[in-house]
């Protein structure tokens, strides 16, 4: 069954305070051109006391309401992708649907930590072919500093905060023309590495007591090597799949977003597609690694500053811990 899903509209939203490789020289025994060299990465956006994964999620829902022309009432769904939600129980989607200001909708977070946009994004097209009027809310959203060990000079320079938004509908009568339409989606994961990028601590397998001590399994803790490795193989791979499976050759890409991990990742995978610089979109450098939110900032970011045109063929291509990853191919 093909049911068409368009994106109606994008939008994202992240913290004021910058942390910037100076200010981590402060903290950390590093340099600037240790970080840039390995990383790309210039400064991040950190969330101040207050701001939340549910407070950086509305925000980016409303930007992509406006940019949809749409009011919080007509959401039928609401999707948030995150592994830094405010609390356990309730949801980030449950809170955001009550600050939304609504009551009665179906609302779930979904997590596959740095591959969450895609899985979310799939999960909506999911929705939009069981019920061709639901009109979903995906936010993606992470405030990976609450999970960083501050300590830990080879972790701390590669996360950031932030969250981005996109409404998803089924290409209903009432739905403007030229949106864009989100083609094809290719999910994957694979379990028997998820030792290898980890958040332990707090999770039901090492509980905390109260009045225990908070670990360092609180934090990220990553084999940055392999992570490396199988990070460029298993994007390149997925990417190309989604190509061939839709009878595309990497010529027809306009626009390549691979998730914006480090510069040295998304240049190892370009390579690897033969993808011409110029095609590849990158705000790491600014942002950092923003896990859940790096694929949907990107993508709004990249077409607010049109480097997105009208019937651009758009790649997404995401890794994150799990191990997940996934593509996908949106027609602008
Ligand atoms: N500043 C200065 N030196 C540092 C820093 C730092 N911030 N961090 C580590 N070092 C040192 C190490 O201690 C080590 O020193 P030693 O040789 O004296 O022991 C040296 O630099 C080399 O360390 P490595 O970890 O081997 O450095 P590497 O070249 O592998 O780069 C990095 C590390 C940047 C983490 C790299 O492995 C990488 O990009 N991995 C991918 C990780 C990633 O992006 N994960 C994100 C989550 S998953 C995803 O989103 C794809």
């Amino acid at each position: 069954m093909t049911t068409s899903c368009l994106i109606r509209g994008l939008g994202h939203c992240l913290p004021e305070t910058r942390l910037t490789n100076a200010d981590l020289e402060r903290m950390v025994d590093t340099n600037d051109e240790w970080i840039t060299s390995r990383t790309g990465i210039k400064e991040r956006r950190i969330a101040a006391k207050g701001e939340t994964c549910v407070s950086l999620s509305h925000q980016a829902a409303l930007n992509a309401l406006k940019d949809a022309g749409m009011k919080p009432e007509e959401l039928t769904h609401i999707l948030v992708a995150t592994f830094s939600a405010d609390a356990i129980i309730p949801s980030a989607a449950c809170m955001l649907e009550d600050r939304l200001g609504l009551t009665g909708r179906a609302a779930m977070d979904i997590s596959a930590a740095c591959s969450g946009f895609l899985y979310a994004l799939e999960t909506a097209r999911a929705i939009v072919a069981l019920h061709p009027e639901a009109k979903v809310l995906v936010t993606a959203t992470d405030i990976v500093s609450s999970r960083i060990d501050y300590t830990d000079r080879g972790i701390c320079v590669l996360f950031g905060d932030g969250a981005g938004a996109a409404i998803v509908t089924g290409d209903t009568p009432d739905a403007p023309r030229g949106c864009p339409r989100v083609l094809d989606v290719l999910l994957a994961s694979d379990g028997s590495l998820g030792g290898l990028l980890t958040i332990k601590g707090g999770g039901s397998g090492t509980p905390y007591k109260p009045g225990g001590t908070v670990g360092r399994d609180f934090c990220v803790e990553m084999n940055g090597r392999e992570v490396f490795k199988y990070a460029v193989r298993a994007m390149a791979s997925i990417c190309k799949e989604v190509l061939a499976k839709n009878g595309l050759t990497k010529e027809a890409v306009d626009v390549f977003i691979p998730h914006q991990a480090n510069l040295r990742i998304i240049d190892a995978v370009g390579s690897r597609m033969e993808m011409p610089a110029e095609k590849v979109f990158t705000n790491v450098q600014k942002y950092g690694n923003t896990s859940a939110a790096s694929v949907i900032i990107a993508l709004s970011e990249a077409r607010a500053e049109a480097f997105i045109k009208d019937g651009d063929l758009v790649l997404l291509g995401t890794f994150g811990g799990g191990f997940t990853w996934g593509s996908a191919l949106v027609r602008f």
